[in-house]
């Protein structure tokens, strides 16, 4: 049997090196006169052992990593194709603990093989979900999703099948699906990763969605940072269009479904739904007023479902293997499972999906294991740059929509940033008003103007010139942002700013005494 080499085409896998390993072990290959096939996957996405590379031997799949070019002659001295002993063995990927602890649904095939196999996608029980929506009434796949209590990846939270019903209730000749893929928060990686490694999942559920509710064509807003995310979408495109799973009679079924791939222009704000929708009509990305709701008159006019790639790429489990099966994980009102993105300062960075209701302390001292630094942990951002800061007080709290709510926080598309104790409170407060202002459409007073007013205040403050007074006007400023802001950009900005405050009072102190303190 010809040896199989995985090395990922990830671009996360990229930065760290992936092509020069996948050149050196070519190289290797050649001058050793071994004939092997070198398959390009996704990662799996326990990004700090990137480049993962792993074998096919007879008794299963052997990783090692994180390998450097460095170490591929060694790799092939040791007889690693054997899946031989080596300072970067890791054994069976799947034994990994990161990978091992993972409940994985939504990223089950994700890593695996060749993204851009559709029988390797297949074989891995791809197009099921598809195959049973097909042969249902829109009505009926519409109470699959709602029963399942799948919500929107996204940021909000907005329960999936009670926006499909609106979209399916709304009677017009035309109507579109919309993926928001422009991931804009930062630590989240989430869409990305599913785009690269596991394409189809997402025509699938977009397909889904469409027979669903009745939409034809859908498009899939791609930010133009993730160049690799839209080769590999065009290309999953033009494989399912060919076989059959998009097109006029999707799976032979009377159904028509297609889609297109959209590339963004780089703004934040384009992630929001309204402004996104603006964008992909070729107008200026700037914020609706709602209502009315996309689902009503979204794209061109017409009733759109718009949904995360995550959203969307948990449906075909879900009509695989039915409501109740995802309904069965979680806690509370959020259930099935999350991947949660672990960044920042973090030893073991990576995409962890697992079931709602682990602490934010399980995930970060255990799952995450702490600082890369080894210093103590001092506060986690979670949710994005508009998301609170969690002291470790707080690491109690199970991640869980409404147990983060309860507790100023969020959880947006669930990426997390690790900071350690060097870190000053006052600069990320700072940092999250200079970033609304950057960042804002503009169309509304309490965001484009009191951004800019924090960021001169939270200065002040810095400088030490009438602190109590300052810190007054922060929280106030922050009142009205939070409650005069059209959308949640200006609405949200006030989480990092008020739980830095709260959480870190010692960071806002007069700036003398922050200088003794230090
Ligand atoms: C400023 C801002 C940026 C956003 N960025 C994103 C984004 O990058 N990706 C995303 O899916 N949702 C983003 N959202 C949320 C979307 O407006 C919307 O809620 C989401 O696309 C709905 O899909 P879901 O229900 O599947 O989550 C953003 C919202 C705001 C206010
Ligand atoms: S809150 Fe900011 S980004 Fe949102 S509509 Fe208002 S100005 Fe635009």
């Amino acid at each position: 049997m010809t040896p199989r080499i995985y090395i990922p085409g990830d671009s996360g896998a990229l930065a760290l090196g992936a092509e020069k390993v996948a050149k050196a072990i070519a190289n290797e290959l050649a001058e050793r006169g071994i004939e092997a096939k070198i398959v390009r996957n996704g990662s799996r996405g326990a990004y700090f052992l990137e480049p993962m590379v792993e074998v096919a031997t007879a008794n299963g799949r052997v990783a090692y990593g994180p390998v450097k070019p460095s170490d591929v002659k060694s790799l092939f001295d040791s007889g690693f194709l054997k899946g031989g002993h080596h300072k970067r063995w890791l054994g069976a990927p799947d034994k990994i603990p990161f990978l091992a602890k993972q409940t994985r649904l939504t990223f089950a095939r994700c890593g695996i093989n060749d993204p851009l196999s559709l029988d390797a996608y297949k074989s891995l029980g791809g197009l099921k979900g598809l195959q049973n929506a097909v042969a249902m009434a829109p009505a009926d796949i519409v109470k699959q999703v709602t029963e399942s209590g799948l919500r929107g990846r996204g940021g909000a939270g907005f329960p999936t099948g009670i926006k499909w019903k609106t979209v399916l209730d709304t009677t017009s000749e035309r109507k579109y699906i919309v993926c928001n893929a422009d991931e804009g928060d930062s630590a989240t990686f989430a869409d990305r990763m599913i785009m690269e490694g596991d394409p189809f999942v997402l025509i699938e559920g977009m397909a889904i969605a469409g027979i669903a509710t009745g939409a034809t064509k859908g498009f899939v807003y791609i930010r133009s940072e993730y160049p690799h995310a839209v080769a590999v979408m065009n290309k999953a495109v033009e494989i399912a269009r060919k076989a059959g799973v998009l097109g006029v009679n999707v799976l032979g079924s009377p159904n028509a479904f297609d889609m297109e791939i959209r590339v963004g222009a780089g703004a934040y704000v384009c992630g929001e739904e309204t402004s996104l929708l603006n964008s992909l009509e070729g107008k200026r990305g700037v914020v609706r007023a709602k209502p009315p709701l996309p689902a009503i008159q979204g794209l061109f006019g017409k009733p759109t479902v718009i949904n995360n790639v995550i959203s969307l790429a948990s449906v075909p489990v879900i009509m695989d293997k039915g409501a109740a099966f995802y309904k069965d994980f979680g806690m509370g009102r959020s259930r099935g499972t999350i991947p949660i993105q672990i960044a920042g300062n973090v030893k073991q960075g990576g995409l962890f999906e697992t079931a709602f209701g682990l602490t934010l302390g399980e995930i970060v001292d255990e799952i995450g294991g702490g600082t890369s630094t080894g210093r103590p942990v001092k506060a986690v951002q979670v949710g994005g740059p508009l998301g609170a800061y969690f002291p470790r007080a707080l690491f109690d709290t199970p991640f869980d929509y409404e147990e983060f709510a309860k507790r100023d926080g969020l959880i947006g598309h669930a990426g997390i940033t690790v900071f350690d104790d060097t870190a000053d409170m006052l600069k990320q407060a700072r940092f999250a008003m200079e970033f609304c202002a950057i960042e804002s459409c503009g169309k509304c007073t309490p965001c484009r103007i009191g951004s800019t007013r924090g960021v001169e205040t939270i200065d002040r403050l810095a400088a030490g010139i009438e602190p109590e007074k300052n810190l007054a006007l922060v929280t106030d400023l922050c009142n009205t942002m939070k409650f005069g802001s059209l959308c949640a950009l200006g609405g949200f900005t006030p989480y990092p700013v008020m739980s830095s405050i709260t959480h870190f009072p010692e960071d806002f102190k007069p700036a003398p005494a922050r200088v003794a303190a230090e």
